[in-house]
């Protein structure tokens, strides 16, 4: 983790292989298929022909899963914000951009493809441009509101990548904290205890 902390400051960016694991990666890589199979998710502008989908709550649970992580490799006390993933096919490509306010601290993780080969994520950092191909369960963790990042058309079939979102406690963005949501989906706070269960229906017996 030292030298991956070393190298992120200097670069801005870093590779973190490995990351996530089995069977959790498995289980998120075929959840964010059935997810895009289901026609419950939509397009943006910076990847037009992609699927995508904001605040999904398994994708939130990794945010805080990979948060120990993200914070000793950016040397950094963070508050995460949200999660976004994608789904893109053959011929999507990704705008060169960087990212908003919330996206301070930012891994984009790959959660698995179909294809030949690795699909290279394009980012540019005060040092200069990398290609990173990455396996499953590896990420890129970037400083997503300076570093520029971009990919060319997938050549192969699809390809299912999650970005985790986080801002520095200390730092200017920390009213993003959440992304402005109360809280994150499975963690915001109940009163009175038990308020998420919908009252019991009253049934009523017509004579
Ligand atoms: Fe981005």
């Amino acid at each position: 983790m030292k030298d991956l902390a070393q190298l992120f400051a200097r670069q801005k960016y870093v590779v973190w292989r490995s990351c996530l694991k089995e069977p959790q990666l498995s289980l998120l890589y075929r959840y964010a298929n059935k997810r895009a199979d289901a026609g419950t998710m939509k397009s943006d502008g910076t990847a037009p022909g992609a699927l995508s989908s904001a605040g999904d709550v398994f994708m939130d649970g990794l945010l805080v899963d990979l948060l120990p992580g993200t914070e000793a490799i950016s040397d950094l006390k963070l508050f995460p914000t949200y999660s976004y993933f994608r789904v893109y096919h053959r011929g999507d490509v990704l705008a060169r951009h960087t990212d908003r306010e919330s996206c301070e601290i930012s891994l984009s993780l790959c959660l698995g493809y179909q294809g030949e080969n690795p699909w290279p994520l394009l980012v540019e950092g005060p040092e200069g441009a990398s290609s990173i191909e990455l396996a499953p369960g590896d990420a890129l963790l970037y400083r997503g509101i300076e570093c520029p990042h971009w990919r060319e058309a997938l050549a192969g079939e699809s390809h299912a990548q999650v970005f985790l979102h986080y801002v520095d406690q200390t730092g200017p963005y920390v009213e993003w904290k959440y992304d402005k949501r109360p809280g994150l989906p499975f963690g915001r706070p109940q009163s009175p205890r038990s308020s998420h269960l919908a009252p019991a229906p009253t049934l009523r017996v017509r004579k």
